[in-house]
């Protein structure tokens, strides 16, 4: 991968960008009780943000492992754990489907325990409590907010000392989310959170050679899962094939051909990127906690 593609990466994220998401975040941190970090389920290390700990603060968290159907769900196991042995508390979630939405809600109060004591020993049982959505781009905060606010959805309308225009959402029992997240920025510097962040389209990835990060894609493949290639593409991978072997290996059991019979490496290229994307190819995890 050439260093173009992380330059292109950095132009939505140049500096002032990041210092002006950072300001942002920090002042609606100061109108939330607490903070639910999105991560995409199959790489949560590289969807997260490398400044997270030091712009949370001491603020409750909670961490979401979205695009859960996505996700190898042993790997999605030992992630929960990885997580809880660090004191968080994790939910798993497909929140296009709406799948383990229905636990938000009871986890923000267990997160926010201590703060639901103090205010029935103030009497002021039943206090409204707010959380702030925060993620990286396209990791699903809108679809999130939205499933959590389902027909309960309610506009909490502007509230004195609130910037005009920043709405908070109902969403019963007490609880209001923010209306737009906290847009966070992934770790740039490293060149496998940009591939794996491309293979989730997380990053738009016309802006790479696609061709390369299918073949990369391939290697992790078949060292992770060598079954689902002979599933969907029907050939078995070789320990010296390269990446670009097996995208031709496949492309000729699809029938990708151009000209002379030669295989369509591009075309095979987007196929699997495209596949993996709507889960043909199974429920694959790019990441795990022994990594
Ligand atoms: P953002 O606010 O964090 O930027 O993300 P957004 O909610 O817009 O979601 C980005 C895409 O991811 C949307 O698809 C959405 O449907 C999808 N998505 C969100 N959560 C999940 C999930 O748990 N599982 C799956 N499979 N998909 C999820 P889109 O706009 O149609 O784009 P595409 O990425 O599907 O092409």
């Amino acid at each position: 991968m050439g260093d173009n593609f992380y330059e292109k990466m950095n132009i939505q994220w140049f500096p002032g960008h990041m210092a002006k998401a950072r300001r942002m975040i920090e002042e609606n941190l100061k109108l939330v009780d607490a903070i639910c970090e999105i991560l995409d389920a199959r790489i949560p290390e590289s969807s997260r943000n490398p400044e997270i700990d030091r712009i949370a603060g001491d603020k409750p968290r909670l961490l979401v492992l979205n695009r859960a159907d996505l996700a190898d769900p042993a790997v999605t196991a030992k992630w929960k754990d990885y997580y809880s042995r660090r004191g968080m508390t994790v939910l798993e979630t497909d929140a296009k489907n709406g799948r383990g939405i229905k636990e938000f809600p009871p986890a923000v109060k267990k997160i926010l325990a201590e703060r639901i004591n103090r205010y029935e020993e103030k009497g002021q049982a039943g206090r409204t409590l707010r959380v702030m959505i925060l993620g990286i781009p396209n990791v699903g905060k809108s679809t999130f907010i939205n499933r959590v606010a389902g027909r309960k959805a309610a506009i909490a309308g502007d509230r004195p000392g609130v910037t005009r225009g920043r709405q908070w959402i109902s969403i019963g029992g007490g609880l209001e989310l923010l209306d737009t997240p906290g847009i966070l920025w992934p770790k740039f510097d490293d060149p496998k959170v940009g591939e794996l962040l491309a293979i989730t389209n997380a990053i738009k990835s016309e802006i790479i050679d696609r061709e390369t990060l299918a073949a990369n894609f391939m290697l992790r493949l078949r060292t992770s899962y060598p079954e689902a290639l002979e599933e969907r593409y029907r050939f078995s991978p070789l320990p010296d094939d390269s990446g670009f072997d097996m995208l031709e290996k496949a492309a000729v059991k699809r029938g990708f051909l151009i000209s002379r019979g030669e295989p369509d490496i591009e075309r095979m290229a987007n196929t699997l990127l495209n596949e993996y994307h709507e889960g043909k190819l199974g429920r694959l995890s790019l990441e795990t906690p022994d990594d």
